[in-house]
């Protein structure tokens, strides 16, 4: 009947392959849907398998590599700690990158949000001089400790020009990310000087200074013109290469001293592995330096949403070395006690989502499926605090060379 039916109509032949052709597509569209909707689809058995395999933490290594285009060197060094410290990079020069990222808290800042430019005091005591039209950092300042490590793997594998900055790593290396503070309004710029022109600004005036004229030479004897924005970027990301502490009681004990940890703090690393936090929270700063959404609430101090990576509420994870200085935490700082974070990480895991534009459906499945119960409490954080270590270098420049204050605007501390 089909073939009779066929041979007499070409018409419906080609009405038949049309269809052939349609449902083809329509078979391939369902099963390329279906492949892009597997991770909300893995079954709880894989999903616990995925956990297993990322669940591995390590130490740091004992040295940082620098990148093949921007070697250490002593001088270099010494440029980048003097730049670090020096309001010259701002533009009313009342703000220095050490303002927020200061020795004295762990180059980190005890605030939720930064004050910038137009701000004084240092810490909690910081305010905004009056008038003010300069408004609030929208993010919680990261520590520049072990920033050196960014992006370390699971195979402790890590490239100083491929390493992710920031909470949504919008920036690719310390290099990259050296100038960008002194762009942006609410940090560094102020309103009187546009993005385009700021870091030329800064440059000119670097080279109206002899100490930095030297001090750049020194720094880049292969160099035209020492003193430009992008050898700037180089001297400051030496510097921060060389902020390290890479010691910690955990370091100690998976280097093989048993006795580095306490009882206490090792029955605690056990049970951030088997609870499930070193899934994302892994590798040797223990961070997988991935997005994820958690649903963190919002900062009540801002007005607008903060939507992160992509606009999905997606933030990175960040290193749980040094939580003394990174306090108050997340990326936005509503967070104040490791408890009170373990207590948000169980409402995930019972289906709560604390942040009501973040849907518990969309917070990632890693989250969802961590087994915490109270009485690992106490022990998870006595493991995180073994990863906290005071020997880092905290020397302060007894002045810099511009002569404005060292540190910006701080000293009503
Ligand atoms: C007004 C305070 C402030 C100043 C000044 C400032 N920062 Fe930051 N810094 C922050 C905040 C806030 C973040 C997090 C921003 C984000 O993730 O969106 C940050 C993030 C960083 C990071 C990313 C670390 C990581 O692990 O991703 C680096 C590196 C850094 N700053 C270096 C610098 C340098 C270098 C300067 C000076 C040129 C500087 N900062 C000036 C507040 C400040
Ligand atoms: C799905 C991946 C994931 C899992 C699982 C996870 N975390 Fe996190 N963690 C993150 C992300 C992402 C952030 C930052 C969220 C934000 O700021 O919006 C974070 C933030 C934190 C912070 C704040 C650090 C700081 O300096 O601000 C701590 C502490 C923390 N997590 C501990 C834990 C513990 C303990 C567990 C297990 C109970 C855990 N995390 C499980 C991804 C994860």
């Amino acid at each position: 009947m089909i073939g009779i039916g066929w041979q007499s109509d070409s018409s419906r032949l080609a009405y038949d392959i049309m269809r052939w052709i349609l449902l083809s597509f329509f078979s391939l569209f369902l099963l390329v849907i279906a492949c892009s909707n597997q991770q909300d689809d893995r079954g709880p058995s894989d999903l616990a398998r995925e956990a297993r395999r990322l669940s591995r933490i390590y130490p740091l290594p004992a040295s940082v590599k620098f990148p093949a285009d921007n070697h250490w060197s002593e001088a270099k060094v010494h440029l980048g700690r003097l730049l670090f410290f020096d309001p010259i990079l701002s533009g009313k020069q009342d703000i220095a990158c050490a303002t927020c990222h200061h020795p004295d808290n762990g180059f980190a800042e005890s605030r939720d949000l930064s004050i910038g430019t137009n701000g004084i005091g240092f810490g909690n005591s910081r305010h905004f001089k009056q008038p003010n039209e300069i408004p609030l950092v929208k993010r919680n300042a990261h520590t520049i400790l072990n920033t050196a490590f960014n992006g370390i793997d699971l195979g402790q594998r890590y490239d100083p020009n491929n390493a992710p900055m920031f909470w949504d790593n919008r920036a690719n290396s310390l290099e990259e990310q050296a100038l960008m503070p002194m762009k942006a309004l609410e940090e560094m710029r102020g309103t009187e000087i546009s993005e385009e022109e700021i870091v030329q600004v800064v440059i000119k005036r670097l080279r109206t200074i002899d100490a930095y004229v030297e001090l750049f030479e020194k720094a880049f004897p292969d160099s035209d013109q020492p003193i430009d924005s992008i050898n700037l970027a180089k001297a400051l990301a030496t510097y921060e290469r060389t902020l390290v502490n890479n010691n910690t009681r955990f370091d100690m004990f998976k280097r093989g001293e048993a006795e580095a940890m306490s009882l206490g703090e090792k029955e605690g690393m056990q049970l951030f592995i088997e609870v499930g936090c070193a899934a994302c929270h892994n590798g040797p700063m223990l961070s997988d330096y991935k997005t994820h959404v958690l649903g963190v609430p919002e900062n009540d101090k801002l007005t607008e949403l903060d939507r992160g990576f992509e606009d999905r509420f997606h933030f990175r994870t960040p290193t749980l070395r040094n939580l003394r200085f990174t306090f108050p935490f997340m990326h936005n700082g509503t967070m104040h006690s490791i408890r009170e974070i373990l207590e948000f990480y169980q409402d995930i895991s019972q289906g709560k989502s604390r942040n009501p534009n973040v849907p518990i459906d969309s917070i990632d499945p890693l989250a969802r499926a961590l087994k915490l119960k109270v009485k690992d409490f106490g022990p998870i954080e006595n493991f995180l605090l073994s990863l906290n270590d005071d020997n880092y270098d905290r020397r302060i420049p007894a002045e810099v060379p511009s002569g404005l204050p060292v540190g910006g605007n701080i000293s009503s501390r």
